[in-house]
């Protein structure tokens, strides 16, 4: 599991950054991460713009729970450096920024190059957060690299704290030449390698785009399946993505139960001295244990 306690940032939500209306929503709509976007989300011709209204936006919009997070452009777009100059002369910062299409630690010295000479002279109330994508088979083969150099560069330079990584599903597929169904079979792989490396790292994963934002039970049935592979949270594109995705991020309260009372009958095994012990008809051992410990603390971190 992911080791800090935190809030969980089960549904993480796109607003375009040249979009003011869409910027102002945020404050009502009680998400867990709003994601004011540079890249994919912005016309190339409106990129000056949006970061001019992000930076506006950072210093007047009063987010609440809601944890703010600027999506700058890529490394190798060429239009990260002018991102980053200009969020930060926002007076507030942004808690995290995320990064896309990352694929290769050397795009993640570059970032941290520009992301010092951004923040020269600020002092730092809370360490940046940092949540990387992967978005390319090169982006996917280098994915423990990236992570392993990303945390040394957190460690060595004390700028950010790597904290996630996020699919970035449809850049992935054009990439690979895959099409997409709808159960996301051509993408198991690539997910279930995205959690193995991120939960390796203690870091948390972020699922890939429902884009049929009016189909809200293929979102469940997609969001579970996202959940029950290991993932943390789901993106999503629309307000009314939001609940069905913070529905499935979270332990059902029959669940929390179970995992609760799981705990206090290993408690009790453990002090007659049984390892292993039967629990609602079921054997019960410590891999079982472990992961009802993981149901009552993403429960606890929620309600925090
Ligand atoms: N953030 C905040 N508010 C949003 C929103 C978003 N991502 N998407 C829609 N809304 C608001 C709309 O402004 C509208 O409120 P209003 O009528 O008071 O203006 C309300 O929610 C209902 O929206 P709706 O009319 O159903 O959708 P739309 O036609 O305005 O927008 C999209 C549809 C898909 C264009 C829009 O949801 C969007 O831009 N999403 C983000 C896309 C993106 O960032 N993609 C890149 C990353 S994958
Ligand atoms: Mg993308």
């Amino acid at each position: 599991m992911v080791s800090n306690v935190y809030t969980p940032r089960r549904a993480v939500l796109y607003v375009p950054g040249s979009d003011d209306r869409k910027l102002q929503k945020i404050t009502g709509l009680d998400v867990d991460c709003a994601v004011m976007d540079c890249e994919d989300g912005v016309a190339i011709n409106r990129k000056e713009e949006a970061r001019h209204t992000i930076r506006k936006m950072l210093d007047e919009l009063d987010f609440g729970r809601t944890e703010c997070v600027v999506r700058v452009n890529s490394v190798d777009s060429g239009l990260m450096e002018e991102d980053l100059k200009v969020i930060f002369r926002a007076d507030r910062m942004p808690q995290a920024i995320m990064l896309p299409k990352v694929n290769s630690p050397q795009e993640i010295y570059q970032f941290t190059e520009n992301l010092k000479e951004s923040l020269k002279g600020r002092i730092q109330k809370q360490k940046l957060q940092l949540i990387t994508f992967v978005e390319s088979a090169i982006g996917l083969i280098n994915l423990t690299e990236i992570f392993r150099n990303t945390t040394e560069l957190s460690n060595s330079e004390g700028l950010f704290d790597l904290a996630g990584v996020v699919f970035g599903s449809d850049d992935f597929c054009a990439d690979i030449g895959a099409s997409r169904t709808a159960d996301a079979t051509e993408l198991m792989y690539a997910r279930q390698k995205i959690v193995t490396c991120a939960k390796a790292f203690r870091l948390q994963a972020i699922d890939l785009v429902y884009i049929n934002y009016k189909d809200l039970d293929g979102l469940e049935k997609q969001s579970l399946d996202g959940s029950n592979m290991g993932f943390t949270g789901k993106q999503v594109i629309h307000p009314g993505q939001i609940p069905v995705v913070q529905r499935a991020f979270s332990p059902s309260p029959d669940r929390v139960e179970w995992a609760t009372q799981l705990l206090q009958a290993f408690s009790h095994h453990t002090q007659s001295g049984k390892g292993a012990f039967t629990f609602h008809g079921a054997m019960i051992d410590m891999p079982l244990v472990l992961q009802a410990r993981n149901i009552v603390q993403l429960a606890e971190a929620i309600k925090s």
